[in-house]
């Protein structure tokens, strides 16, 4: 099993502070849109969301930014599947397991201005800021960690350890 970078404890105190924040900043709002970024994110957002009392509803969407090899970035990203709702004029916050380089991050922020919500965030659990190629504003992050490569709670190595309860490193190599 992969080596504990961040413990389920420590995970779950920081996921209750980011719920507590995000229901502060919105406290005036009717309702918050959730937009989970698959696959990564389910984990996290389930739990966020469930610790949120702020009234939100839930979207998916799918994009890949990476090739058959995990570990070879292009920096091109698609989408593999759009949100089922229209968001202008909604309150949208995007929720992501990690920001690497940060290109999935701008590219969804980009095509989701372009709909003119009311207002556009993003959150996300983890972040390498080592590694970030391009400035993409991110109002809530969980916990920012060194370049090494996570998984659990959400994220995998080729489709492993998703559903590891505690964040974990490990050599992509092996
Ligand atoms: P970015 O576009 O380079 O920021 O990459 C973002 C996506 O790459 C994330 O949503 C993850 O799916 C994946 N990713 C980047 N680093 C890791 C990691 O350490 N573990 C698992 N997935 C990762
Ligand atoms: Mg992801």
């Amino acid at each position: 099993m992969p080596d504990s970078l961040i413990t389920e404890t420590e995970v779950a105190a920081r996921v209750a502070e980011l719920a507590a924040e995000i229901d502060a900043d919105y406290a005036a709002t009717d309702e918050l849109i959730l937009i989970g970024v698959l696959k990564g994110s389910f984990i996290f957002l389930a739990d966020l969301a469930r610790r949120l009392e702020v009234k939100h509803r839930v979207e998916f969407i799918a994009v890949t930014s990476y090739g058959e090899s995990e570990s070879i970035h292009s920096g091109a990203v698609r989408m593999l599947m759009d949100v089922r709702h229209d968001i202008e004029d909604c309150d949208v916050l995007v929720v992501e397991d990690i920001v690497d380089s940060g290109q999935t991050l701008e590219y969804l922020m980009r095509l989701l201005a372009a709909r003119a919500p009311k207002s556009l965030h993003a959150c996300t659990l983890l972040r390498k800021p080592d590694r970030l190629e391009v400035d993409v504003d991110v109002s809530y992050v969980g916990f920012d960690i060194p370049d090494v490569w996570v998984v659990g709670y959400g994220l995998d190595w080729a489709e492993r350890f998703r559903t590891l309860p505690y964040i974990g490193q490990i050599e992509p190599q092996v």
